[in-house]
């Protein structure tokens, strides 16, 4: 059960509040006694800009936007969401079930913020705990307020609904979701949002001689998956579709190339974190009919040094019939997901966006902290994204692109090999990518941020679900 933000006319003063005002504020008019007033009024002198009233059946924290006045709009917002992440840790502490936001003196935007902080901070995956003591007690967010905009908090909570169910995707270990599962758990998401989900088996994949994605299956026990979801309203807006494409290695130990245990290995059922925020991004667009037609594909298949595994010097016929001389198999990522952009060249489509935990490359280079990018798109496109990324604080770095880096993937057997040489590592495994494509693209590096290993404020901490906020706000911006 994710938690639900609703919208209620009048404010209730047994439940939990959270009051957004400024320092002129007239405390009386909150209803606060005497003393809390002489509280409140001795905090602020001491310039503390969030306090906390409690009321022993309840708590008020009032929030000074005042702490906020030198931040840019984008920035505002992430400073909303954390806000949001403070109070709802101060709410379940107290093992309450309700927060109403009231008396705000904010946009609507940076209400939704709040409560959107609020929600996705509200996350837990403890399914396999026996004891369930931990579990937070929060439900319901109430906003007060009665010309809200329905749709805005109907498409957060859609949003939010999205983004945990990435997490849990991430969340779930290999032993659980594995290729086939995955493609499974695609299919109840295109029930509940009313999307087209089709998945391609082994059979079928071998007949289209996907041979990245094959190759890459090789060491494993459990088929190959290809899934193609679409979301096609009556009139869309983009004549072409926008396809998205998702990294889906289920787990990923380097295969023959094996990665070292224990650090290395231990996360790494995160490597299907690109295909859960291409799913769920979609899951979110089609149940908010977003008037766009988008489509988006996962190649599933999990990296394992099976018996059969594909084998460093091995040269592979791609789907597209390139081939490839592969020098590590850890480098399976590219192999799988080259054989999608080559499926997506069918649709002809105005803009390709794929997602993947590609490589340690570009998680070295910055952290959690952002996405990295890069990639032919428009100008147009990449400044949309980029202000989406910033909207979401799913923050976009775009990396050069230079024709320099494709030498480093040159081959003395092959059209290419599946690895560059010791510097941009990152950027080699995207102009490998770029072999593939015969369309306007961009390439999203999400080793970094896709899986946390501590509390970072709303974004939780293991799968964090990032890409879904990003993709969800780039297309209704465009749709609009
Ligand atoms: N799945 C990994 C990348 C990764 C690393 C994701 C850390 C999340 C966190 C990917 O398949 C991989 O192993 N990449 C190699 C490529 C190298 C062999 C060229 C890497 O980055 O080391
Ligand atoms: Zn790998
Ligand atoms: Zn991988």
């Amino acid at each position: 059960m994710t938690t639900k933000i609703n919208i209620t006319a009048k404010s209730n003063n047994q439940l939990s509040t959270l009051i957004v005002t400024n320092k002129k504020a007239k405390w009386s008019t909150f209803g606060f006694s005497k003393p809390e007033v002489a509280y409140l009024e001795k905090k602020i002198k001491a310039a503390d800009t969030f306090i906390t009233i409690n009321q022993f059946e309840r708590l008020v924290f009032v929030q000074l936007i005042e702490e906020f006045e030198k931040k840019n709009d984008y920035l505002t917002l992430e400073a909303y969401r954390t806000l949001g992440n403070k109070v709802c840790a101060a709410i379940n502490a107290h093992k309450y079930d309700s927060i109403q936001i009231s008396e705000t003196v904010i946009t609507e935007e940076q209400l939704l913020a709040i409560a959107e902080g609020i929600a996705l901070s509200n996350y837990q995956f403890i399914k396999y705990l026996s004891d369930k003591k931990g579990k937070f007690t929060l439900k319901n967010i109430y906003l007060v307020g009665t010309n809200l905009n329905k749709i805005g908090v109907e498409q957060t909570n859609i949003l939010i609904e999205a983004v945990c169910e990435a997490r849990n995707l991430v969340n779930e270990p290999q032993n659980i979701i594995d290729a086939v599962s995955l493609s499974n758990e695609f299919k109840k998401l295109g029930k509940k949002a009313n999307f087209k989900v089709e998945v391609l088996n082994k059979l079928q994949i071998e007949s289209l001689k996907m041979g990245g994605l094959l190759a890459v299956n090789l060491g494993s026990q459990i088929p190959p998956t290809f899934t193609i979801m679409e979301y096609k309203p009556a009139k869309p807006k983009n004549k072409k579709p926008l396809v998205l494409v998702g990294k889906g290695i289920v787990y990923d130990t380097g295969g023959l190339s094996l990665k070292p245990t224990p650090n290395s290995m231990d996360s790494m059922k995160c490597d299907m974190a690109g295909s859960a925020a291409v799913a769920c991004a979609m899951f979110a667009i089609a149940k908010a009919k977003l008037n766009y037609h988008v489509i988006a594909l996962v190649p599933a298949t999990d990296n394992r040094p099976g018996e059969n595994a594909y084998t460093p010097g091995d040269v592979i016929t791609m789907y597209d019939g390139q081939t490839v001389e592969v020098l590590n198999t850890d480098a399976e990522g590219r192999m799988v997901l080259a054989d999608a952009l080559t499926y997506a060249k069918k649709y002809k489509p105005e803009l390709v966006l794929d997602f993947a935990t590609l490589t340690g490359a570009a998680a070295a280079a910055i952290g959690q902290y952002g996405i990295v990018c890069m990639g032919t798109a428009a100008e147009t496109h990449k400044t949309a994204l980029k202000n989406s990324g910033n909207n979401t604080h799913e923050r976009l770095v775009e990396f050069p692109f230079w024709d320099d880096y494709s030498k480093l993937i040159k081959s003395d057997i092959a059209d290419m090999k599946n690895i560059g040489g010791p510097v941009g590592g990152a950027i080699t495994a995207g102009k490998f990518l770029e072999k593939f494509i015969d369309y306007p693209w961009m390439h999203f590096d999400i080793a970094g941020p896709a899986f946390i290993n501590s509390n970072d404020s709303y974004r939780g901490k293991m799968g964090t679900g990032v890409g879904v906020r990003l993709l969800f706000d780039f297309v209704k911006n465009q749709a609009k």
